[in-house]
């Protein structure tokens, strides 16, 4: 059964990792996806194809999250040429390993501009759409280190915990035709832990309950729950996918 079906959805950051993952998720239960990256738009726009190949509806838009004005019009540009949004996954993130001394006010304000102030005014945007459908799903991707730092950044960890109470705060807001909810990840193998040796990576895995890294598309299977009517009275929450890393 298609879950997604005549639904819109826009996933940030979903050339590769864990965005591309959630956006084949939710194509193959139907839903016309919207893709995008701020740098890397050719492989988006190769996972778009991909979707079109298999019979789905897909495309590709550039724009940089971190950006108010970009978050906001790729937005628009989904309404424009799909005709309307159901589904927003705010996933556009990255790592940045600097300790407590190297984080400069320059790599702070990245941080927070793309974890946090992107996804506020992308949600503020699709959530006016949503709310004149009278129906829609935001899907923040935070991390488990919005829960407990361990030894992630500070600033990413901050950040993350922002993206929870951004959560409950929209959830709150724009209840009660749209639905926002988080998913916390923990260690998920993508091009994020490439730089990693394999030792570290044993020596991490050995530290997880389950055992093993999670693959994206597990991260994705999540993400199809929270956007579908399965999980119609579920708001305001954050689901953690951590292997038991973090236990709430
Ligand atoms: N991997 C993990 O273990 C893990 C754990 C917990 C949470 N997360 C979170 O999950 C999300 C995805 O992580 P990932 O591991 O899949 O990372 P990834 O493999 O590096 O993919 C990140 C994606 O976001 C895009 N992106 C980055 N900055 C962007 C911006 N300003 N505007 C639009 N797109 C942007 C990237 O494309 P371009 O760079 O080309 O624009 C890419 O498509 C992030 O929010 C991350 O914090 C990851």
């Amino acid at each position: 059964m298609m879950r997604l079906r005549h639904r819109v959805a826009v996933v940030t950051g979903s050339s590769r990792g864990i965005g591309r993952a959630i956006a084949q998720a939710l194509a193959r239960e139907g839903a016309a996806v919207v893709l995008n990256a701020a740098r890397s738009i050719g492989e988006a726009q190769a996972a778009a194809d991909a979707i079109v190949r298999a019979g789905g509806r897909a495309l590709a838009v550039q724009a940089d999250v971190g950006d108010p004005a970009d978050a906001r019009a790729l937005i628009g540009q989904a309404a424009e040429t799909l005709g309307r949004v159901d589904i927003l996954v705010n996933n556009a993130g990255f790592e940045d390993r600097a300790g407590l001394w190297q984080i400069d006010e320059a790599r702070w304000a990245r941080m927070l501009a793309v974890h946090v102030t992107g996804p506020f005014f992308a949600s503020r945007a699709a959530g006016e759409i949503m709310a004149r459908q009278g129906r829609g799903a935001i899907i923040n991707i935070a991390s488990m280190r919005g829960i407990e730092p361990g030894d992630a950044p500070l600033h990413y960890s901050v950040s993350k915990a922002a993206v929870l109470m951004l959560t409950r705060c929209l959830a709150r807001d724009l209840a009660p035709q749209i639905r926002v909810n988080a998913i916390a990840p923990g260690y998920t193998e993508t091009g994020s832990h490439a730089g990693r040796t394999i030792a570290e990576r044993e020596q991490i895995a050995a530290r997880i309950p389950l055992g093993r890294f999670i693959q994206p598309e597990e991260i994705g299977r999540a993400a199809v729950f929270l956007a579908s009517d399965e999980s119609a009275y579920i708001t305001g929450q954050a689901l953690i996918v951590s292997g038991g890393v973090v236990t709430g």
